[in-house]
């Protein structure tokens, strides 16, 4: 088996690999279903962006055949975590599972978090995975949790200002949303429209002297909620934190939204609580240091 880098020659097989029956699903199912995974053109345009960000896109290959991907993007901005590359993606071909793809594949990626200069790589994974990982060294540091609330309006009008992609809050710290490195994120937001995916909302809020960024997009045009990812002041006390949950609701709620999600880091749970937001269920944060 070999470890290349990703090449667009590529595409349709590891499209394939992720989601099976891809060809004969609509899109919004497919991004539904497999995420950026489930669709060339989503995918083309993913690759791009985590290329951009200096992420890296390796797939495993076997006699000429895709049987694996794997993803890791560096943090380079602030996070409640500290210093790390994350590992974005590990996936391997059903059919090849149990024979040493995956634990190649988050070798070579540890490989690449420690040539970029890092000595954690991260990841949050699936349920189903947690066995894999901790058999690959990662242990979990932190924990998020899913929440979701109804948008209201809050009793305080925010001043709210469209930001452009250029104004990436690059002093800020992720409050809601860090699922992925900040930039990642950020890039993430933009030309969505031009893959068919729903345009976002992205704004600035000020609340008193306190400034939140905030992007807000459904996932695709079937579903019925807001995600929504909040960037804030490092120094943000749960008071802040709270405030800026109520102004998530107010601006969704101003869009016309029914719902409203985001992932949290499990120590801003009590603002988001007091919001109005419930839990769905939480998330490790895992961890492998890197010699
Ligand atoms: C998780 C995944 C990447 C593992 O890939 P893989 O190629 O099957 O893993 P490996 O064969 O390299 O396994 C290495 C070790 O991990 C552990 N492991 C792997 N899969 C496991 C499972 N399902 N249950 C328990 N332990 C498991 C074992 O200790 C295994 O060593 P062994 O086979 O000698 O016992 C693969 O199952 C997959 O693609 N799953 C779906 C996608 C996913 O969940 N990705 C991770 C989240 S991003």
């Amino acid at each position: 088996m070999r470890i290349v880098k990703f090449d667009p020659r590529f595409m349709e097989d590891v499209i394939s690999i992720h989601c099976p029956r891809w060809r004969g699903m609509p899109l919004s199912m497919r991004v539904r279903d497999c995420g950026y995974w489930g669709d060339p053109r989503v995918f083309g345009w993913y690759v791009e962006t985590l290329l951009s960000v200096d992420g890296r896109v390796l797939i495993a290959v076997k006699e000429d055949e895709v049987v694996g991907e794997a993803e890791v993007v560096p943090e380079r901005f602030r996070s409640p975590v500290g210093d790390h590359a994350y590992l974005q993606m590990v996936w391997v071909k059903e059919e090849e599972r149990r024979s040493g793809v995956g634990r190649q594949l988050v070798s070579e990626c540890c490989n690449i978090a420690r040539d970029m200069g890092f000595n954690a790589l991260d990841t949050i994974p699936y349920d189903e995975a947690i066995a894999f990982f901790e058999a690959m060294g990662f242990s979990e540091i932190d924990s998020q949790v899913l929440m979701e609330a109804q948008p209201r309006p809050a009793p305080e009008q925010p001043k709210v200002e469209e930001l452009g992609r250029k104004e990436f809050p690059a002093s800020a710290q992720m409050i809601a949303g860090q699922t992925r490195p900040s930039a990642l994120l950020w890039e993430l937001l933009w030309e969505r429209a031009s893959v068919g995916l729903p345009p976002p909302k992205v704004l600035k809020v000020r609340i008193g002297l306190w400034e939140f960024i905030m992007g807000l997009f459904k996932p695709t045009f079937d579903d019925n909620y807001f995600y929504v990812l909040i960037w804030g002041p490092e120094r943000s006390g749960l008071g802040q934190i709270f405030d800026s949950a109520e102004m998530a609701l107010t601006v969704a709620y101003e869009m016309g939204a029914s719902q409203v999600r985001t992932q949290i880091w499990c120590k801003y749970r009590a603002a988001f609580e007091a919001a109005g937001f419930e839990s769905v269920r939480r998330f490790r944060w895992m961890r492998k240091a890197l010699e």
